[in-house]
């Protein structure tokens, strides 16, 4: 039997990352069946609280911390089988059930540490065009795999291609390590060892990610597509080249897990109350002053995969409206409302000025150029606490018109807020 409409639900970010979409995952999963990953890596964490307990996820869905869920990874991620490896034992030392309930799509691309050793020794390189990658390779995998000559998760389980397939690679590679860049040369026999060692481990749990899911589908089951990083990191459509390497927009599902358009029947946008990025590149409405450190001490920003502190600053509303545009958002999740608790006035970026236009939606050409003027508008703040609020009609007053605020300017409504980190400090509406 077909799923029904509004089964399958994707929870996408709708800022540069970072935006909570770990809890919202985890709040929602209850109405699903499966979890499914569809790009990135573990640049990607994300973090899941519920009393005191404390999960970071990498590179697994969130919805494994519900023992009744299947996760997948899928095609379009890239996976560091070590980083796996590590990540699967760290959840079970915390008490999480992994066992056939993990799986991991055979065309996936792995992560080799010449990747790693790549992203570092250019991030090195680069002077004052750092893009701050998470160096864990994400670059040079996405790169491999579009040259074609990648090693997908499947290679493991193939003796004879694998050697082959890094032997051509350290072949290639440790010249450029070596010459451009004055690194340490891989061994070509240690890393086919070590990956032959992790496909072995891994085995029971490559599968046809295409196949799975979709059959799942078809049997009516229902699936949640957690996204990682976030609308304005898209390879394509963020704030290039100051971006991750993979398609982090709602179209990315499709490719990136081998699900047709009608099976994504919603979309839900995680926004920040606020706005962070880590790492270099265009934030208009970035605050360099206590303000901007006030929110990153009050909010905890500081990145859960590398440990930087998160730049910090105020909403941006043609972010969110191209963010609902590109994903076709049906429904924000508004996250760390609370972090703003202690503010006297909340300025919020309406639009921008390019060349004495109004732009409404992100200049992503302008900003690479520096020609853009953010407009603002300043909201009052509502100095009171709303921290673990659970029911919309308790907050304060001028909490409320923030919110709908928000919602009239971008168009979408806000059916989730956020008012701690805690699953249960979450108000529904
Ligand atoms: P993700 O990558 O989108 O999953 O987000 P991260 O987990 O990297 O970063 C979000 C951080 O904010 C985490 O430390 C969460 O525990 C925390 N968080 C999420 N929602 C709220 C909220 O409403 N209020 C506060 N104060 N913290 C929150
Ligand atoms: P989650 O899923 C925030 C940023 C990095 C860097 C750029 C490229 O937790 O929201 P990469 O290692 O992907 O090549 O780095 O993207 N970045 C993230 N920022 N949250 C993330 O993931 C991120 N993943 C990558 O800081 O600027
Ligand atoms: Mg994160």
């Amino acid at each position: 039997m077909a799923g029904k409409r509004n089964d399958n639900v994707a929870v996408i970010g709708a800022q540069w990352g970072d935006e909570g979409k770990g809890k919202i995952v985890d709040l929602l999963c209850d109405r699903f069946d499966v979890v499914a990953r569809y790009q990135g890596g573990h640049n990607a964490g994300h973090t899941v609280r519920f009393w005191e307990k404390h999960y970071s996820l990498k590179l697994i869905p969130s919805g494994i911390l519900h023992a009744d869920k299947l996760c997948l990874l899928g095609n379009g991620m890239v996976i560091d089988p070590e980083a796996l490896l590590e990540e699967i034992e760290s959840l079970r030392s915390l008490g999480v059930k992994i066992d056939t309930n993990l799986k991991v799509s055979d065309s996936a691309h792995c992560i080799l540490p010449y990747h790693k050793a790549l992203d570092l020794a250019r991030e090195e390189a680069a002077g004052a065009a750092k893009i701050g990658p998470t160096r864990r390779g994400i670059g040079p995998a996405y790169e491999t795999k579009v040259s074609r000559y990648g090693i997908r998760i499947a290679d493991l389980l193939d003796p004879d291609v694998l050697r082959e397939k890094i032997e051509f690679a350290c072949a290639e590679k440790n010249p450029v390590l070596q010459t451009v860049y004055g690194k340490t040369p891989f061994d070509a026999r240690k890393l086919y060892d070590d990956y032959t060692r992790y496909g072995e481990v891994l085995a029971k749990r490559i599968i046809n990610g295409p196949v799975l899911i979709n059959g799942l589908i078809r049997e009516g089951k229902r699936v949640m597509f957690e996204g990682a990083q976030g609308t304005l990191l898209d390879v394509d459509h963020g704030t290039y080249p100051f971006v991750t390497s993979s398609n982090t927009v709602v179209g990315g599902i499709c490719t990136g897990l081998g699900v047709a358009p009608k099976h994504i029947d919603q979309v839900v946008g995680v926004a920040k109350a606020y706005t962070t990025r880590v790492g270099g590149g265009a934030f208009p409405t970035e605050l360099h002053d206590a303000t901007g450190d006030h929110l990153r001490k009050r909010g905890n920003e500081y990145g859960t995969v590398t440990g930087r502190p998160r730049r910090t600053g105020w909403l941006d509303l043609a972010v969110l409206r191209t963010a609902v545009m590109l994903n076709g958002i049906d429904a924000i999740a508004l996250t760390k409302l609370d972090v703003l608790d202690d503010c006297e006035e909340i300025p919020v970026c309406t639009s921008y000025n390019v060349h004495g236009e109004r732009w409404t939606t992100f200049p992503a050409f302008a900003v690479a150029h520096h020609d853009y003027k953010p407009e603002y508008k300043t909201r009052k703040g509502w100095k009171q606490p709303t921290v673990g609020i659970t029911e919309f009609a308790k907050l304060p007053q001028t909490a409320k018109d923030y919110i709908r605020y928000i919602e009239d300017e971008i168009g979408c409504t806000i059916t989730i807020i956020s008012t701690g980190p805690r699953r249960e400090e979450t108000i529904q509406r």
